[in-house]
């Protein structure tokens, strides 16, 4: 009799569950002329309009603002919102669109707009150009090594299908560079969860360089356009790239940091050539993408050359990074017991 009375309980809550499903999927369709006038159309919003709202609102909503709505409208439409969803006497109200945050607005120090939203000011830095370019992680064990070879062996393939085009290597690499970062600093973030445990600031570290090692890549897309089959080779690679690091990743991640150790110094290699082509005149000397100036705080004059040589010290400092984390590894430490080098530019 109890289990009787218990299932008849979990069989209403279910159906309290689906029922209010039901009843929202009803109720967004009863109120399918209001969309089109919340939105300010006249536009009829079909059925199968709606329905995607309701699986994509952010998606659904920007969609349909965007062709049906001018600039005008749009204000228009997010005061409505903003006055609808507002708390003024503390009523609830449900809105049937919304327009997100609005960033705050942020001045470069000589007062003008700043114009990137995929970075601000405070995260900008002078590269430490004294950085030594020329260490090197001798591989003594058997995982130093496999690296050691692993990197090595990628460069013939690289070095045949490029050949002297550093402009379109550099960005290329970049597209491969910036996973390790990102799937290292995912794993500890999991790790930390999982454990109830700080990371030391190992997360923020290698975030911090998958970030900046996309930011290498947008400056580089800036003044070389990746062609059909460059684009074709950048989706296979990073298929392919993805996996096979973050397997690497949670078998030995004193193996993953060496081969980024190692990755790292053939990028300070590959740049110490383009800018040996620069220097001959093969490439051409352009000035700075205006991304690059903003994010290396360089000045206004600024020459390609001047942003190999800020991203190569960048490369050199993930170097850095990379092979400490691997030697921490090999101590038979932990990560999060030796602080990260947060900020290491
Ligand atoms: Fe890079
Ligand atoms: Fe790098």
């Amino acid at each position: 009799m109890m289990m009787s009375r218990g299932a008849t309980r979990v069989a209403r809550s279910v159906m309290g569950q689906v029922g209010s499903r039901y009843f929202s999927v009803a109720a967004l369709r009863s109120a399918e002329p209001m969309a089109g006038a919340v939105l300010g159309s006249p536009y009829r919003v079909p059925e199968r309009a709606v329905v995607t709202w309701m699986r994509f609102p952010v998606v659904g909503v920007r969609n349909a603002s965007t062709l049906t709505l001018g600039e005008k409208e749009q204000t228009e439409e997010k005061e409505n919102l903003t006055g609808s969803a507002g708390g003024a006497g503390g009523e609830e109200k449900e809105v049937m669109s919304y327009w997100g945050v609005e960033p705050a607005k942020v001045t470069k120090e000589d007062g003008t707009q700043w114009t990137w939203n995929c970075f601000r000011p405070w995260e900008t830095y002078k590269a430490d150009l004294s950085i030594d370019l020329n260490k090197h992680h001798a591989p003594v064990t058997f995982l130093d090594k496999l690296a050691y070879w692993t990197v090595k062996s990628m460069r013939f393939p690289t070095d045949v299908f490029f050949q002297r085009r550093y402009g379109c290597r550099a960005m290329m690499l970049e597209t491969v560079a910036a996973v390790p970062g990102m799937v290292g600093g995912m794993l500890l973030h999991c790790k930390s969860l999982r454990r109830f445990e700080h990371s030391g600031g190992w997360i923020k570290a290698l975030l911090e360089e998958a970030e900046n090692e996309r930011m290498h890549l947008m400056t580089f897309m800036e003044v070389s356009k990746p062609r059909w089959y460059e684009r074709a080779l950048v989706f296979t690679v990073q298929g392919v790239f993805f996996n096979a690091y973050f397997l690497a990743y949670l078998m030995s991640p004193k193996l993953a940091h060496r081969i980024v150790g190692y990755l790292e110094e053939e990028a300070i290699h590959s740049y110490t050539e383009f800018l040996k082509e620069l220097d001959k005149g093969n490439i051409e000397n352009v000035p700075a993408p205006a991304i690059a100036i903003d994010y290396w705080r360089l000045p206004a004059d600024s020459t390609l050359r001047d942003v190999v040589v800020v991203v190569r010290a960048d490369e050199a400092h993930h170097r850095d990074v990379n092979h400490f984390a691997s030697d921490i590894h090999y101590q038979g430490r932990e990560l999060k017991d030796n602080a990260a080098p947060i900020g290491y530019h």
